[in-house]
């Protein structure tokens, strides 16, 4: 009798060490620049410097379509919380501007034009945090972050200058992001990011991160949760397959005994949260060609404004929330970065799987965005309803004086 508990206790401890073992397994991470995912089929014979150039020529010929405005109105993550330390500054470019960021001595984060009004230094290369201020590397003049305003000029005994100012951006920090608000009509912010509780209290674990640069218009991204036939189709096959469209349908007898299985219904909230839309996925990952599912997942997907969504995962192995933001770097490129974060029961292989997955399935969708025309009267049919209510959704976030393509055509040249 009395070794029934003894035996228990030695179990309880082992797979206690099994579970910490496993959570100790190292932080995911994937990041690719924009010539390293989504252009196998220039080739694998094109590298180097060569790959640049075919790259810029197919984004140069590339028909374009009648595009929407290039950069909507709404929140856009800028940088990742963990890459701003304190006292540190960044320069971070995003709508086709360039941006320091800096945290003050108050741990409070700041975000103003990076271009100082003086002679134009970039006050992110080499600038020094001085309290809630930044100051300019080349003559010395130091800016207040909470509104841009130059509080002091070193050399000088005459009163500053009043139009000695930088723009600031209204920012926020929120679940792991530094977000700024871009608004063509400069107008106030009208929604907010909502707070991830367990994020934000610590209650769930950072789990790492994914990061990926693509040349396409901002909306083909969030378009693609309203296109839920194209889950049906592209996201099938096993992420054994790889992410090169040139090789996910071909034939492969054991590849194809593993498949993902997509549900998905979009559709959009009613005020005051019409700047929100909702997809519920049911997606399930099978073995034996779909007869055995090894992981089933109910994931709610929040779209919050034109840049971020809130991935809510349900296992029955523990719970997770998977931030992707999709940031305009310029007219036709896109930064999105994924960062997930779980339940402490959520052991570490389950987390890198779903993030793994997610990113070898979104660099599939890379590769069609990379390549695509942007088709401003697609061909649909009854079934892709959702992406007609999605673009209707989506105008929302222009308006009369967003930036249009054609005037930026120079920027083509990166
Ligand atoms: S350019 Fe910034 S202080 Fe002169
Ligand atoms: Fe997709």
């Amino acid at each position: 009798m009395l070794d029934i508990p003894v035996f228990r206790v030695t179990q309880f401890r082992r797979v206690a060490f099994v579970v910490l073992a496993l959570q100790h397994i190292r932080l995911y991470t994937r990041q690719f620049d924009l010539t390293e995912v989504g252009w196998g089929c220039l080739g694998d014979d094109v590298v180097g410097k060569n790959l640049g150039e075919r790259i810029r020529e197919v984004h140069r010929l590339r028909k374009k379509g009648n595009l929407p405005p290039v950069y909507p109105n709404g929140w856009f993550a800028i940088i990742e919380s963990r890459k701003v330390a304190v006292a540190q500054v960044v320069s971070v470019q995003a709508f086709g501007e360039t941006m320091a960021v800096f945290r003050g001595e108050d741990k409070m984060v700041h975000v103003t034009d990076a271009y100082c009004p003086h002679i134009g230094a970039n006050m992110a290369v080499g600038g020094v945090v001085k309290g809630s201020c930044l100051e300019c590397p080349f003559h010395g003049w130091l800016f207040r972050g909470t509104d841009g305003v130059c509080v002091d000029i070193p050399y000088t005994a005459k009163a500053i200058p009043k139009t000695a100012k930088v723009k600031r951006w209204e920012s926020r920090e929120m679940n792991g992001f530094v977000f700024v608000w871009h608004d063509a009509e400069g107008r106030e912010p009208e929604w907010e990011v909502p707070e991830v509780h367990q994020i934000t209290s610590g209650s769930w674990s950072y789990r790492g991160r994914t990061q990926h640069h693509l040349l396409a218009h901002i909306q083909e991204i969030p378009e693609n949760g309203a296109d839920v036939a194209h889950l049906a189709h592209l996201h099938v096959p096993s992420i054994f397959k790889g992410a090169d469209l040139r090789h996910i349908f071909t034939h492969s007898w054991l590849q194809d005994l593993a498949k993902h299985n997509w549900n998905g219904e979009w559709q959009v909230r009613a005020e005051p949260e019409s700047h929100v839309a909702d997809l519920a996925v049911k997606h399930s990952f099978s073995l034996l060609g779909g007869k055995l599912n090894v992981l089933n997942m109910t994931v709610r997907a929040e779209q919050i404004g034109p840049g971020v969504v809130h991935l809510h995962f349900n296992t029955a192995v523990g719970s997770g929330v998977l931030i992707q933001t999709v940031t305009p770097v310029e007219p036709l490129r896109q930064r999105v970065i994924h960062q997930f974060y779980s339940s402490r029961f959520f052991l570490a292989p389950f987390s890198n799987f779903v993030l793994h997955s997610e990113a070898r399935h979104f660099e599939r969708d890379i590769m069609v965005w990379n390549n695509k025309q942007y088709l401003s009267q697609p061909l649909l049919v009854a079934e892709d309803r959702f992406i007609v209510r999605f673009r209707r959704w989506y105008s929302q976030f222009y308006s009369e004086n967003s930036p249009k393509f054609s005037f930026q055509k120079e920027s083509l040249d990166w």
